[in-house]
């Protein structure tokens, strides 16, 4: 969690684990150990190491130690599962709902497909989808009272009628809440159990959102390649798993790269970026350079050299 910096469906009310460290003991790469901080909620005093390890996915060095900032776990939530006719109209309402001034605790976009992939996959989780439901949005407020939650569910709904939502469905008791957050869970892995797959992790600001699926599919029509979305869409961070299928293996090999730099052109293109939360890895680091300028990916080097001067801190990662 703290080498990835993990998000998560909550990130989009709580942050991410970044914003929850306050103070690291470090393994350097020469043996020597460090913190990193201070076990202080301020901390106005040089460079920030700690949040500079944090995310840097074991090439800086190995965690052993961590302080963490501690919130107290709200009593109350509310979570309901809205189904739309129009994915791209699911898309737009997530904006919508942040400009009526909520922000919910977990605002997830599953397309039909994740939802329709992880009903068959999971045993024990039964939903009835109506046949012309395209897409849903996973909506969860938390908080201390009640009666506040309900008034922001009720402006919550106003939002997505105006979306042309379809039928909502609360969830009335702690198992119907703990069914949909199974079957969201297991989408990830529902999806990946069909066909060899590649995941992408493409995060945008919200708003951008509904252009960023429209840029997926536009994509893939023309590569030929199917893809299904799901995510966390408050955050503006899409996972798109790209579906071998039918795809031919040179294709796949040769073509789908191709695909994936247009899709990562686009979304650094509109402010946003590589990866919201899984990192950059092998799998992300040749596009590296649709992110950063060879300054920036220099200054990155510079660093890495400076902690890992021999390059034996998770070798080969993140930087091309
Ligand atoms: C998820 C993981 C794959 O959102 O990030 O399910
Ligand atoms: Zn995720």
């Amino acid at each position: 969690n703290l080498a990835e910096n993990a998000g998560g469906p909550r990130a989009v009310k709580y942050g991410v684990t970044r914003d929850h460290v306050l103070n690291l003991e470090v393994v350097l790469a020469n043996g020597e150990v460090i913190w990193t901080g201070a076990n202080t909620l301020k901390n106005a005093t040089g460079y920030d190491l700690t949040r500079l390890v944090v995310g840097s996915e074991g090439t800086l060095g190995i965690i052993t130690k961590a302080v963490l900032k501690l919130i107290p776990l709200p009593t109350e939530n509310r979570l309901m599962l809205v189904p739309f006719r129009d994915e791209q109209k699911a898309c737009e309402a997530v904006a919508a709902v942040f400009r009526a001034g909520i922000v919910p605790s977990a605002m997830e976009f599953m397309e039909r497909d994740a939802i329709d992939w992880t009903l068959r996959f999971v045993e024990g989780v039964s939903l009835t989808i109506a046949d012309d439901t395209r897409a849903h949005l996973l909506i969860e407020v938390d908080g201390n009272h009640g009666d506040v939650l309900m008034r922001d569910c009720e402006t919550i709904l106003g939002v997505m009628e105006r979306f042309e939502c379809q039928d909502v469905l609360f969830a009335e008791t702690a198992a119907e809440k703990d069914a949909l957050w199974l079957m969201r869970r297991r989408v990830a892995e529902a999806v990946k159990s069909n066909s060899v797959y590649k995941e992408e992790d493409t995060v945008v600001p919200r708003h951008e959102l509904p252009r960023l699926l429209d840029k997926v599919k536009e994509v893939g029509e023309r590569y030929g390649f199917k893809s299904v979305c799901y995510g966390h869409a408050g955050d503006g961070n899409l996972h798109v798993n790209i579906i071998k299928g039918d795809m031919p293996d040179g294709a796949w090999e040769n073509e789908l790269p191709k695909a994936i730099r247009e899709i990562f052109a686009f979304t650094v293109s509109v402010g946003g970026t590589l990866s919201g939360e899984h990192g950059i890895g092998l799998v992300q680091r040749p596009y590296m350079d649709i992110a950063f300028s060879p300054v920036q990916l220099a200054l990155m080097r510079g660093i890495k050299k400076l902690f890992d001067p021999l390059g034996i801190m998770n070798p080969g990662k993140v930087l091309p």
